[in-house]
């Protein structure tokens, strides 16, 4: 049995216990197990890595992929569907791993429609794919945003200012709902629930009242409907390989009109890629390695065009059908339970 594995789409912590899992459990079973580099693109380039007990040795707690990874699209290329069977069979893969969010399991779903043998094992930091409870990735970005709002809670309260901290989640704010909550946010600000500005600086407002000067806000980079409140007319921003608003920066404009509206001096904290960067958190590893075994063993299953899953605390599977179409947003009771501190 010769699997091919791939880690496709924005990278996380996470994935190198993955790959990890993935060549171990593979080497019990005897299999050959051949990295592609680069996700979907190293298919059309060929580039492959042999991955055996020497390649894997001591990546666990390694960020980002040793494998490398891309957004690229292949069903997007000319004559990309015969490009990719042709490739697959000249490879003589009988099976291909795919490590992905939610934009590579579609490209996993059109391949097994095609008919090549795929697995799939749900990565995002954003935590938004749909039929997994928690992705992998995602514990480790919280715990770096949450560290930034412990650091910025000190300056805060010594310059009696407002702090503003946007972290990634273009469609679901979850690293910003669970993050505000562990650290402590006064305001939480999410793609998911509409929240005007006037809220916010009505919740500042109160708080100097009551003698609290400094307050921290966690701003979810997707919340773009504040953007009409800027009357944002131009949309300038460069695009990713998707063509999708590279997104990033809203909150320097919030910042200014917080300021214009309220008086309180406020500044801008953008985590960007840093939540995405360096050493996973256990969570991640284990979720990772228990993946990765678990994907070999659907291999072995011929579970074909299933992605695995975490569902309460079993890993299971679905169909990948299920897990995209539909981001899996914000669980609203939870944003709930975080208002009651937004005060
Ligand atoms: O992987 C998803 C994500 O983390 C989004 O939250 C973010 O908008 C995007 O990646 C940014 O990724 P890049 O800068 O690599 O295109």
């Amino acid at each position: 049995m010769k699997i091919g594995v791939l880690t496709s789409g924005g990278d996380c912590p996470g994935l190198n216990a993955v790959i990890r899992a993935i060549t171990r459990k593979g080497d019990e079973e005897g299999y050959e197990i051949v990295g592609i580099l680069n996700g979907w693109k190293g298919l059309f380039d060929e580039s492959y890595v042999k991955l055996d007990l020497k390649t894997v040795a001591g990546i666990v707690n390694r960020g980002g992929t040793i494998l490398g990874t891309s957004r690229f699209g292949p069903f997007q290329q000319e004559n990309g569907a015969e490009t990719l069977q042709h490739k697959v069979a000249r490879a003589e893969f009988d099976a291909i791993i795919a490590i992905g969010g939610e934009g590579s399991m579609h490209i996993t779903q059109q391949c097994h429609e095609l008919g090549i043998n795929v697995v799939g094992v749900p990565k995002t930091i954003d935590n938004d794919l749909n039929g997994t409870d928690y992705t992998f990735g995602f514990d480790t970005a919280v715990q770096i945003a949450t560290e930034a709002i412990d650091r910025l809670h000190t300056t805060a309260e010594s310059h009696h200012r407002v702090m503003i901290l946007e972290v990634m989640g273009r469609h679901a704010g979850w690293i910003a709902l669970y993050s505000g909550i562990a650290g402590g946010a006064d305001v939480i600000v999410i793609p998911e629930k509409k929240t005007k500005i006037d809220e916010i600086c009505d919740v500042l407002k109160s708080r100097y009242k009551r003698g609290k000067l400094f307050s921290i806000i966690v701003v979810a980079e997707g919340a773009e409907y504040l953007l009409d409140e800027f009357n944002y007319k131009e949309d300038n921003r460069k695009k990713d390989e998707f063509g999708r608003a590279r997104l990033g920066g809203l909150s320097y404009e919030l910042a200014n009109e917080i300021e214009k509206r309220t008086g309180f001096d406020t500044r801008t904290t953008i985590l960007g890629h840093v939540q995405r960067g360096g050493v996973p958190t256990a969570f991640d590893r284990v979720l990772g390695t228990r993946f990765g075994v678990y994907a070999v063993e659907m291999v072995t299953d011929k579970k074909f065009g299933r992605m695995c899953a975490l569902q309460g605390s079993d890993i299971t599977d679905i169909p990948i059908k299920k897990a995209i179409g539909k981001l899996k947003t914000v669980d609203l009771d939870i944003y709930k339970a975080a208002k009651v501190f937004f005060k």
